[in-house]
């Protein structure tokens, strides 16, 4: 026998032995790693826990309460034309106007607006120089889709385009929070008074 056969029975074997070992009724896990991973301290949310009276873990929230970042406007103003309308005869910027406010609110609008709309609002910001992005109006001398001029534009009309988008504008509900949207809207103000 030549030594390649040798190795091959030798490999062919301990394949077969393997196999043939790894069956039956022997369930022991073998050597497990870092065990507290898998048992961790804390509770699962779906774990049973003898603190509570149910023995759940995840309790129904008391009643009244409200999840973080919870958004009204979600329920009283839908996105439909409808709802914009609403938001735009009932909705007032509840964020008092300071210096700091809307400085904030500049940030904000740089930050999440501006490569669309450009610094001023012009319609012209840095994805659109790209010319692969129709410009959207003009916040002070465009028209709104849905009618009217963009410089005319309400509190509730921006906060309501902010939290849902419109066409290509995507919504920015879950990005900005409703009092950082107020800030925005805040700033949008401004640019729409830009000559
Ligand atoms: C991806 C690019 C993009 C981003 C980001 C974006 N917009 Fe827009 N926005 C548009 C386009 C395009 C339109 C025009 C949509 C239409 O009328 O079909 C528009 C329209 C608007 C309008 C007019 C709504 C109306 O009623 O006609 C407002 C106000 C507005 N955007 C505010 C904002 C603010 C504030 C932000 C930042 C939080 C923002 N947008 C982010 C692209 C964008």
């Amino acid at each position: 026998m030549n030594k390649l056969r040798i190795l091959g029975i030798t490999f062919f074997t301990a394949a077969v032995a393997s196999v043939i070992s790894s069956c039956g009724d022997n369930k022991e896990p073998g050597l497990e790693f870092a065990r507290n991973m898998y048992d961790p301290i804390a509770y699962n949310y779906d774990s049973p826990n003898k603190n509570f009276a149910n023995g759940q873990t995840a309790q129904i929230p008391p009643a009244g309460t409200a999840p973080v970042g919870y958004d009204k406007v979600m329920d009283d103003y839908p996105n439909t034309i409808e709802g914009y309308l609403a938001a735009s005869a009932n909705l007032r910027n509840p964020v008092a106007r300071t210096t700091e406010t809307l400085e904030q609110g500049k940030t904000l609008y740089l930050h999440m607006c501006s490569h669309c709309h450009g610094k001023t609002g012009q319609g012209d910001g840095s994805i659109i120089k790209l010319e692969k992005f129709p410009p959207p109006p003009s916040y002070s001398t465009g028209n709104s889709s849905r009618g009217g001029a963009m410089k005319d534009l309400t509190d509730g009309k921006i906060f309501h385009t902010i939290t849902y988008g419109l066409n290509l504008m995507g919504p920015h509900r879950t990005q900005l929070s409703p009092t950082e949207r107020w800030k925005i809207v805040m700033y949008v103000h401004e640019l729409q008074k830009v000559q």
